[in-house]
């Protein structure tokens, strides 16, 4: 087995760091060989906040997955998010050199779509074509070989602040990685999630994190806008935590274990028993009383996410629906309250499956380190040599790690 097929996603999120380790096969498949994953210390809101602390996260998550996988890892595609990340459409136009559109053409169309004014404190992360326009033919997916004079292209622009991308990076390189890539994670987690079939109809996917909320809006088979929302889980936890006065951790297990955004569907006298602050006794609170604080955020998110659609005239072209992932998008009837107020069909998106742990990993909060995997692994494959029979038989399962058993767990 080559290193060069091997490919590794790092989702550095604000509540847990994972590693995924793929071997790429000759048919292009990827197979997963090595999961590492840590609860995240370093982060708010998709930044990064304390350096060491990140370091560690990913440094323990790496190591989990390189002992899994059994070999040195040197790089890495990462993600990124936070609300620095600003993005919007753009576009270029060139004269075509020698009538028939080259390769080149296409490059220097794309260069020119790059041209834009942006702060000094900025940095283009991705440049990602929608169409091309060959002379007054529009809607052209790949140009190349056209014959015409003159040769357009509307892209849509990913911006990031420098310095914040840096840190990333910087945590990265610490934690003894190369970056081979930076993905926005919204991007990321649409290539784990959506169907080609959805992305050309019009879909709104949203990865809900701990600490942001990511959308990614695709229409005929582009990306047409980005945002990220920084309001994650970790608000429907703390929401929670205030209103019952009880701890943040006593509060994700309320969250996770007897949550709904919708009280109409419980039977809101049912009380559950939750440990008041330290020194305090427990107390009996009713799943209506719950629900109440969970829907009223669930509701503010969904609002929030209308508005965008809203200013950016994007409603007509979102014939899909839309597709809620990340661990956030796990809390009970959120599908129901984001149809009534979204007013269009709305499912929970899991990651499409891969050869290797593919049950584990089919859980929303690993669409986006699954999408890296993805990413990461285009125009990359090198074949050297079939892959040995004891990588490809060995025991997957028995190697887990407590934290991806306890995944494992919570499926099945
Ligand atoms: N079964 C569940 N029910 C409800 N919420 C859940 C469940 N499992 C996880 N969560 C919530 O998912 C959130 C974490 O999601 P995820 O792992 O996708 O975030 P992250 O990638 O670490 O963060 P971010 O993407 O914001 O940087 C937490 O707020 C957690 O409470
Ligand atoms: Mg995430």
């Amino acid at each position: 087995m080559s290193d060069k097929n091997i490919i590794v996603g790092l989702d550095i999120g604000t509540t847990k760091v994972c590693t995924i380790v793929g071997y790429q096969k000759p048919n292009s498949e990827i197979e997963i060989i090595g999961i590492g994953t840590h609860p995240s210390y370093g982060l708010k809101k998709g930044q990064v906040v304390n350096v060491d602390k990140t370091v560690r996260s990913i440094k323990a998550s790496l190591e989990e997955a390189r002992l899994m996988a059994g070999m040195k890892l040197d790089s890495a595609t990462i993600g990124i998010a936070g609300n620095h990340i600003y993005s919007f459409n753009s576009s270029g136009v060139v004269a075509i050199k020698h009538k028939e559109i080259t390769h080149d053409d296409v490059e220097r169309v794309l260069e020119a779509a790059k041209a834009v004014v942006i702060p000094s404190d900025r940095e283009i992360l991705h440049i990602i074509p929608q169409e091309y326009k060959v002379d007054n033919t529009a809607g052209i997916k790949n140009p190349e070989g056209m014959v015409g004079v003159r040769l357009e292209c509307n892209v849509h622009v990913v911006t990031g602040e420098i310095s914040l991308i840096q840190n990333l990076v910087k945590c990265v390189e610490h934690a003894g990685l190369h970056t081979q890539k930076i993905i926005l994670q919204p991007i990321a987690s649409s290539e784990a999630v959506l169907t080609l079939e959805e992305k050309e109809m019009g879909v709104v996917l949203i990865d809900i994190g701990g600490g942001t909320t990511d959308v990614a809006i695709w229409h005929d088979g582009s990306l047409i806008h980005s945002h990220i929302i920084p309001v994650g889980g970790n608000h429907f936890t703390n929401d929670l935590a205030v209103a019952l006065k009880i701890s943040h951790n006593e509060a994700e297990r309320v969250k996770v274990n007897h949550g709904s955004v919708l009280k109409e569907k419980l039977n809101q006298m049912t009380s559950i028993s939750v440990q008041g602050l330290s020194g305090t006794k427990p107390r009996d609170v009713s799943l209506g009383q719950i629900s109440e604080v969970l829907e009223a955020r669930a509701e503010e998110l969904f609002h929030i996410i209308k508005n965008i659609i809203k200013e950016k005239e994007l409603d007509e072209k979102i014939t899909g629906g839309y597709v809620i992932t990340g661990g956030g998008g796990l809390i009970n009837d959120l599908p129901e309250l984001a149809e009534y107020i979204l007013e269009r069909p709305v499912k929970v998106g899991y990651p499409q499956s891969f050869g290797g742990m593919t049950n584990i990993m089919r859980n929303p909060k690993f669409s986006t380190v699954l999408g890296l995997l993805i990413e990461g692994s285009k125009g990359k494959y090198h074949y050297d040599q079939e892959m040995p029979s004891e990588m490809v038989n060995h025991d997957i399962l028995g190697r887990l790690s407590d934290s991806i058993k306890s995944v494992f767990k919570e499926i099945f």
